[in-house]
């Protein structure tokens, strides 16, 4: 249970992607220090493009249990961030529940591997479509409801390492994950004057689903030289206990300490900016 006087008491945050890997992290974590979660996943197959297994109906009623634990309230939905429709209705119901909105963390994405003149039109189309055009409804969907509130707020956007440097291989992700980067600073931009905040996180190597080692190491097997594009992390204690991962990754509870900072009250000065997840890795 949430002990009273957490640092998001009375808040409320919209998380998509919310129903397993770094989108359920953030989800518990934002709950555990106040606030009432508004969840949504797709729940399913985005496109015979995206090869690792789908999030499904039990991961997101998992995600659920594990806030209603905290002590928080959740409206979880099936969502496809490619519905701006929908992603309109679900703010507007968890708004009709819960109040307010002033935490949006824009989570949901998948990833392929291909070289860029070789893979179809349907695989690049999906990244962009769900990674950029997706977030960019999660945008539309939330910020006229923040606005309206008048609460101001935090607008958290989940990017990659691969939206700061270039990645032969997963071209179409960079390039969705960059144009991230270009929304989150224009973004920051044109809400700052209603208090709300705006920023990109970059992650680098989480130990979730979406990665699948096999399909990374076919493409460095043929193309060797890629390998410079995808440093190695170096080894480090894992730091969230029972959770022990691959010594080599982090875990999703690592990034949400960070999108945590980000939604909170201790990160008052920070928007527009780029915070890269990576343990320095990317200076390499
Ligand atoms: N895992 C990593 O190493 C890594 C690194 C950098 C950035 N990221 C980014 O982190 C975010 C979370 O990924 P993850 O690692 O937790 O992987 P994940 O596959 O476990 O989680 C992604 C979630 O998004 C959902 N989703 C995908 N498309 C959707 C859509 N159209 N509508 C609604 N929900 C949708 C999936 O169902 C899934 O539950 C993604 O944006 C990803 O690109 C991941």
């Amino acid at each position: 249970m949430t002990a009273a006087g957490g640092p998001l008491d009375g808040r409320v945050a919209f998380i998509t992607g919310a129903a397993r890997g770094q989108g359920r992290a953030h989800a518990v974590r934002l709950a555990s220090e106040g606030a009432d979660i508004i969840a949504i996943d797709i729940c399913g197959p985005v496109s015979d493009t995206i090869t690792y297994p789908a999030a499904t109906p039990e991961d997101l009623a998992e995600t659920v249990r594990a806030v209603e634990a905290t002590g928080r309230k959740v409206l979880a939905r099936e969502v496809d961030i490619r519905d701006l429709a929908a992603q309109q209705q679900v703010v507007a119901d968890g708004i009709e529940q819960f109040g307010r909105l002033d935490i949006v963390v824009a989570n949901a994405g998948v990833l392929s591997w291909g070289r860029i003149a070789e893979m179809s039109a349907e695989q690049w189309d999906t990244i962009i479509e769900v990674n950029l055009n997706g977030t960019w409804r999660t945008v539309r969907a939330a910020v006229p409801a923040m606005i309206e509130a008048g609460n101001g707020g935090s607008i958290i956007i989940v990017s990659s390492s691969a939206g700061l440097k270039a990645t032969p291989g997963n071209a179409h992700y960079a390039a969705s994950k960059h144009g991230l980067v270009a929304l989150t600073n224009s973004l920051a931009l044109e809400v700052g004057e209603y208090g709300i905040r705006v920023n990109s996180i970059h992650p680098y190597s989480i130990d979730t689903p979406m990665i699948e080692r096999e399909a990374m190491m076919a493409v460095f097997a043929k193309h060797p030289s890629y390998l410079h594009s995808f440093a190695p992390m170096p080894l480090h204690p894992v730091q969230h206990e029972g959770k022990k991962g691959l010594k080599e990754f982090m875990t999703p509870e690592e990034v949400a300490d960070v999108v945590a900072w980000l939604a909170g009250d201790g990160s008052a000065t920070i928007s527009g900016s780029q915070i890269a997840v990576d343990r320095g890795v990317m200076k390499y």
